[in-house]
């Protein structure tokens, strides 16, 4: 058995005192694309939060390899975040910087390479999800699908083992939802990537996701872990209603 990239243990997230989940017990294995999934404020987003490291658990621990996310010092903290790559929900690109220089800007911050290795780079990375052109464009002269591509050339800018992608292909159109899913794909097939990502795109689900975690907002834990078609033929009811895109959950 290939070790995973990380464990969670008898995790519970909170907001102060209330509980959304509690008891999620899961790996993330490498190589594959782990779908977060659920109905809207079931805790899909503030688990992420937990996994990078920017909300601590109420209980429970989180591990990349031996170390403990809770209780790792600043240094063993660093290198974890080299580690990963985030893009969150609102995958919001800094307006007052060309897409070049957002791409540019966790290099510059993470790394002591000299700038013009940097450029080379986030052109590359910026050419990787189909934006060769965007280097000088302003984020506002962007479409939103488009901007959703620059915001993961940025999170990928340091070559991360490991993707955290929240929502990427909300609000986009099927056809630019699609692309993101080739891209997601590529990243997975060709680079090697693990990407964790939350979506409640049921075509993005079945196109993308090796393995599929649905939590539940009612239950407040997670009730299935499974490739999505096996879900969607034995899960159980719930998640089976969620993957038709027949209920609510
Ligand atoms: N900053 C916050 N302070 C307090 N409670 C919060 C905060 N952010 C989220 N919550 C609560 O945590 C719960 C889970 O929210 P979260 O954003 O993780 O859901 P989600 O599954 O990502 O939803 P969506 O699909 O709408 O993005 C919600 O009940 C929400 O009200
Ligand atoms: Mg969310």
């Amino acid at each position: 058995m290939v070790k995973p990239l990380v464990v969670v243990e008898d995790l519970t997230l909170a907001w102060d005192a209330r509980v959304i989940q509690r008891g999620l017990n899961f790996e993330v294995r490498p190589g594959e694309v782990l779908v977060l999934m659920g109905g809207s404020g079931c805790g899909k987003s503030t688990l992420l939060r937990h996994l990078i490291g920017l909300q601590w658990p109420a209980q429970g621990c989180i591990r990349y390899g031996d170390v403990d996310l809770a209780s790792a010092d600043e240094a063993q903290r660093d290198q974890l975040r080299q580690h990963f790559g985030v893009m969150f929900q609102a995958g919001a690109l800094w307006s007052s910087m060309s897409v070049g220089e957002n791409v540019m800007l966790p290099l510059q911050e993470l790394t002591g390479w000299p700038q013009a290795q940097i450029e080379t780079l986030a052109r590359f990375k910026l050419a990787l999800v189909g934006l060769e052109g965007a280097f000088d464009a302003s984020p506002a002269e962007l479409s939103g699908g488009m901007k959703k591509r620059a915001a993961i050339a940025r999170a990928m800018a340091l070559d991360p083992p490991l993707l955290y992608l929240d929502e990427p292909s909300a609000g986009l159109d099927p056809i630019t939802s699609a692309r993101l899913d080739d891209l997601i794909l590529h990243l997975r097939d060709h680079l090697g990537t693990t990407i964790v990502m939350v979506t409640h795109e049921l075509d993005s689900i079945f196109a993308v996701a090796d393995r599929a975690l649905f939590l539940d907002a009612q239950e407040k834990t997670m009730t299935a872990l499974d490739a999505p078609l096996n879900l969607l033929h034995d899960g159980p009811e719930p998640v089976r209603r969620f993957l038709q895109g027949r209920a609510r959950s």
